[in-house]
């Protein structure tokens, strides 16, 4: 009779998080946390050690429960008709877990068959393993393999019924440069192919390279939430790098200015609008001081993240130790 409203017609989020509250006992380890993650989207999930991204991440997937609030996978409540919404969604966890005596090829087959999937998803994986450089492991046992080949099979592991969402909670933690490099050209490949990717990494660049947009996660609450590069152009500021001739000081009214030294180059951070660059030679021309060689540095999503959150992305290095 009348037509749908737009609401009705309109297609539900990959991923729709409305009030999510997680108490620990009288830690509140998310503090009402809301967004939506767009079909298509490749999107980081960023904070520091504690912020509750892994929570967040359990709480979709249906592992823990929430306090207060409700999660959605492309229109499916995660607690009111779970196995639909776990249908859909592929989750590598933080977490190292898996029966040490399966043998690579055979845990994923079997995983499979959780899905309800059969041989017809065989080349698939063996796709993945190849993709993953885990052919020549295919028959080995999970206890024989390193800490960076097990996040690589969880990977594949999450991967097997080919869900439309995928969750990658630090798939690359103590996955050597080469190797996070292929995995995130395999993750690239599916996005393109309309596979929603979201993904936690402690590698700033990682996120700054693969992803459209970007959420930071502090002490349980969203303490920003932008594309990628409004994020990263929102910021006026520029980083100059300096190396002064001789024994040479920075003039005193210049020293507020640094934010780091290495190997006699001085770190001076200008605010576009107050501290114009040239103002910086003119100081340093009047003292009569002479520069051995400079530099300019726009901020990057490692600054912008110290900025939001007062804290560098690899402080603690839990992360690093958790793939061990
Ligand atoms: N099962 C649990 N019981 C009690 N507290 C927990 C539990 N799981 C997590 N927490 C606490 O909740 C907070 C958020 O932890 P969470 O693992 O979600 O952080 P994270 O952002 O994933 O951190 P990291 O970057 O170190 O992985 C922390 O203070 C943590 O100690
Ligand atoms: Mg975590």
């Amino acid at each position: 009779m009348s037509s749908p409203s737009a609401s009705t017609t309109a297609a539900p989020s990959a991923l729709s998080i409305r009030g999510i509250r997680k108490r620990y006992g009288a830690l509140e380890a998310l503090r009402g946390v809301s967004f939506d993650i767009q079909r298509g989207e490749f999107f980081a999930l960023l904070g520091p050690n504690g912020a509750g991204k892994s929570t967040l991440i359990s709480i979709i997937a249906g592992l823990v429960q929430a306090s207060e609030g409700s999660v959605a996978v492309l229109g499916h409540d995660t607690v009111r008709d779970y196995r639909a919404a776990r249908r859909l969604l592929g989750v590598v966890p933080q977490e190292l877990v898996f029966d040490p005596f399966f043998k690579v090829r055979d845990m994923l087959r079997i995983q499979a068959g959780y899905y309800g999937c059969g041989k017809e998803v065989w080349p698939w994986i063996d796709e993945m393993l190849e993709r993953l450089d885990l052919t020549a492991k295919a028959g080995s046992s999970m206890r024989a393999l390193s800490g960076g080949m097990k996040r690589r099979v969880l990977i594949a592991q999450a991967l097997v019924h080919k869900p439309p969402v995928v969750i990658l909670d630090e798939p690359t933690a103590g996955v050597d440069v080469e190797l996070r490099r292929m995995t995130w050209a395999f993750m690239s490949d599916l996005h393109r192919q309309g596979t929603t990717v979201v993904l936690t990494t402690h590698y700033l660049e990682e996120a700054q390279e693969l992803c459209s947009r970007i959420a930071i996660l502090d002490r349980g609450s969203v303490a920003v939430i932008e594309p990628t590069r409004q994020l990263l152009a929102r910021h006026p500021y520029r980083f100059l790098r300096i190396k002064l001739a001789g024994a040479a000081q920075l003039p005193e009214a210049l020293r507020p200015l640094i934010t780091g030294e290495s190997d006699g180059t001085l770190e001076l951070k200008l605010e576009t609008s107050r501290n114009p660059i040239g103002g910086v030679f003119d100081a340093l021309r009047t003292a009569g001081i002479a520069i051995e060689d400079v530099h300019t540095r726009e901020p990057d999503l490692e600054d912008i993240f110290i900025e939001l959150t007062g804290h560098p992305a690899k402080a603690g290095g839990a992360t690093a130790g958790a793939a061990k």
